[in-house]
């Protein structure tokens, strides 16, 4: 029969079972604000040896398959490094006591190491160990080991204590781990939701752009109809103006005949560019080099309106296959634009350069453009630039911001409506206050076209 222990060593007991308490509760309350699982380790390791009293503490950590155990976290005599392994040591599952314990999935206490066939000694051989399991779910996580230089070290309360840290230890590893993943979800719902809202922009975008696709061609359906017939009209009155001239010269009223041929003639020009947005001017391009047309275009402008301007031509330009008389029209809209947006009329340039397009699908761009290569003629201005809201309706027949009887709002449209129909495209760039730029993008001649000296 059991002797009840003096009174004495009773309350001994109770107060280090007391004390114990409180320290594996501060230990669990600090495993609470431990963010990763290294910290976790070290603080174990360190904590096993500086609060709980174990001579050394080492944790090993299981790998994805479950096969190996790495040294990842060592306190005591042992390691003298602090927190830091020089040549972590590696076991198999299976392998010394560490190994079995991670195999078999239960821990093991060895009373005397010197008979224990399991034992892998090393330069400071123990007399006993403990190793605890730890886990993650169902997997194991690692080991905590702890050796002793005495026999039968670790009694019921060491084994209480480290199966107890073990339990903690792997239940905050689950709460890690499930940290993980959470973060991990948010991180893949964060990328899903930028895509959608890309894709959304996107779509946007193509919806705009399918909508002033759609826009262009119902006015520019429009816009030929009226002007063909418009045409008729006028070929029947200036046809009948110059019979007029010829058959009764002295009894016409030659002033009111000039006002009415002044008038038909700038119907017919009215008539010329509505065609032109409509697509339906007819072309006859030639394969040419556009940086001599600029050049001959550039020296015309100075002697009709005294305005230079300054031309960057780059050098080896791919020949174009475009309508010689259509682009210097084309030329022309724009730089007068550019001169009467400038002040003084000066900083108008024209530049030339080889370009590869590559992005069908840029939003930039007011007609779709194929991939390939182009020739790209930039007409620049530092004006005052086009406002924003401005900005998408430029291109529209009959759009001026001049006062009404000064413009025709039809420049940019027969520019644009003749791009388009040589296969190239205008784009507009502006800023306001620092100018604007139109590029005029020509597709690259055919390797059968001759260019034209
Ligand atoms: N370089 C530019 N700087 C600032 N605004 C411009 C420029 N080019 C065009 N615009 C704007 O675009 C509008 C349309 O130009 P577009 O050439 O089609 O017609 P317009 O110049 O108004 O009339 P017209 O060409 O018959 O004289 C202009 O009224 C102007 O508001
Ligand atoms: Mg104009």
């Amino acid at each position: 029969m059991l002797q009840p222990l003096p009174l004495g060593e009773r309350q001994r007991n109770r107060s280090s079972e007391a004390q114990m308490l409180r320290t594996l509760n501060t230990f669990a309350l600090d495993l609470m604000s431990i963010p990763s699982v290294e910290d976790l380790f070290w603080y174990v390791a360190q904590n096993v040896v500086g609060k709980l009293g174990f001579v050394d503490c080492v944790i090993y950590q299981a790998d994805e398959a479950q096969t190996m155990l790495t040294q990842v976290a060592a306190w005591g005599e042992k390691n003298p490094f602090g927190r830091n392994i020089i040549n972590p040591l590696i076991i198999p599952f299976g392998r010394g006591i560490t190994g079995k314990v991670a195999q078999n999935r239960a821990q093991i206490v060895v009373d005397d190491l010197l008979g224990d066939s399991d034992y892998i000694a090393d330069t400071q051989p123990a007399r006993s160990e403990i190793c605890v399991p730890l886990f993650c779910g169902d997997r194991i996580a690692g080991v905590i080991d702890s050796e002793h230089p005495e026999i039968a070290a670790f009694g019921e309360a060491e084994q209480e204590i480290l199966s107890t840290v073990a339990a903690m230890t792997s239940a905050k590893l689950e709460l890690l781990a499930e940290t993980q993943r959470s973060q991990a979800r948010y991180e893949d719902m964060v990328v899903a939701h930028t895509q959608l809202t890309k894709e959304i922009r996107n779509r946007k975008a193509l919806e705009a752009k399918l909508f002033e696709a759609r826009k262009i061609e119902a006015i520019g359906t429009l816009t030929g109809r009226f002007a063909h017939e418009f045409n008729n009209l006028l070929t029947v009155i200036s046809g009948n103006l110059e019979l007029l001239e010829l058959e009764a010269p002295e009894t016409a009223d030659q002033d009111t005949l000039q006002g009415v041929k002044t008038a038909s003639d700038r119907g017919a020009q009215l008539i010329r560019d509505m065609l032109a947005f409509a697509q339906r001017t007819r072309l006859s391009p030639v394969a040419l080099d556009m940086n001599r047309l600029v050049s001959e275009f550039c020296e015309e402008c100075e002697t009709t309106f005294h305005s230079p301007i300054e031309q960057t031509l780059a050098h080896d330009l791919w020949p174009v296959s475009v309508d010689p008389s259509a682009v210097e029209n084309i030329l022309l809209a724009l730089s007068l634009n550019a001169f009467e947006a400038s002040p003084d009329r000066s900083g108008v340039s024209i530049s030339s350069e080889n370009v590869f397009h590559t992005l069908p699908e840029s939003a930039l761009f007011p007609t779709e453009l194929n991939p390939g290569r182009y020739v790209r003629i930039g007409v620049s201005d530092r004006g005052p630039g086009i406002a924003p809201e401005h900005l998408s309706q430029i291109f529209d027949p009959f759009f001026t911001t001049k006062p009404v009887g000064e413009g025709t709002g039809l420049g940019l449209s027969m520019v644009l409506g003749v791009m388009r129909q040589s296969g190239g495209t205008v784009v507009a760039r502006s800023k306001i206050t620092e100018g604007t730029t139109f590029e005029l993008y020509f597709p690259v001649a055919s390797c059968g076209d001759v260019v034209e000296e």
